[in-house]
């Protein structure tokens, strides 16, 4: 079965036994996308890319972003469409194939950078299209984070800006805990330190001028 047939069969449903708390998860998300790397204008298009059930899109939306998603499983597509309508675009395709007719503000591509084989091609490819951020998140214990700072250079990104995020996506954790994960990802030399074991990167890479 490919990657894409699996996520075809996962779609229905999706965001709700992919996510413990699939709202709170989208909006914390949401935050630290816009708050690492440079600021996003109001009104900016943000373009998602391997969007899944596009579950970014409401807190998005909720902001006064446009919102642009895009993945290779159809089955995600109308997931999406059947819950969000034509409040967004939706486009079903791969995303090492996608270029948008124009350029966009802000792209992200959170749990799915690593899809595309020629991950120095993609890079590059976003670079092109994107003005203010590329968004990805990345387990560095998987993806060790020099070598995606390297590919990142290779593709011409001229700045990188990185944030630890410890929110669980599969365990609803009590208020107390999650304002000492918030707390504990101000905390440079500790937060770096828990990476080891627990919590992924927040990477805005910034394109050239
Ligand atoms: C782990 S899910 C993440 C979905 C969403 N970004 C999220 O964070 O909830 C990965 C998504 O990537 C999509 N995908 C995998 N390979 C892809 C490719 N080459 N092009 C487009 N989408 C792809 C899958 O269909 C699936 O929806």
């Amino acid at each position: 079965m490919s990657i894409i047939e699996k996520f075809d069969r996962l779609a229905r449903g999706y965001s709700a036994h992919d996510y413990a708390d699939p709202a709170r998860y989208a909006a914390r998300r949401t935050d630290v996308m816009l708050a690492t790397g440079p600021a996003v204008p109001d009104g900016a298009t943000v373009l998602d890319l391997a969007c899944g059930d596009a579950n970014m899109a409401e807190p998005l939306l909720a902001r006064g972003y446009r919102y642009i998603g895009v993945d290779g499983s159809g089955e995600m597509i109308a997931e999406a469409g059947r819950r969000l309508g034509d409040r967004v675009t939706l486009i079903h395709e791969l995303i090492d194939r996608y270029t948008p007719s124009g350029p966009v503000d802000v792209t992200v591509c959170l749990r799915a950078f690593y899809y595309p084989s020629d991950r120095v091609a993609f890079f590059r490819d976003v670079a092109a299209y994107t003005r203010c951020k590329f968004v990805f998140d990345f387990d560095p214990r998987v993806y060790p984070r020099a070598e995606i700072e390297r590919d990142l250079r290779a593709a011409g990104f001229a700045e990188i800006v990185l944030q630890p995020f410890f929110l669980p996506q599969r365990v609803s954790v009590p208020a107390p805990l999650r304002a000492a994960l918030t707390l504990l990802e101000r905390c440079g030399p500790l937060a770096r330190l828990a990476l080891r074991v627990r919590g992924i990167w927040f990477c805005a890479a910034v394109p050239p001028r």
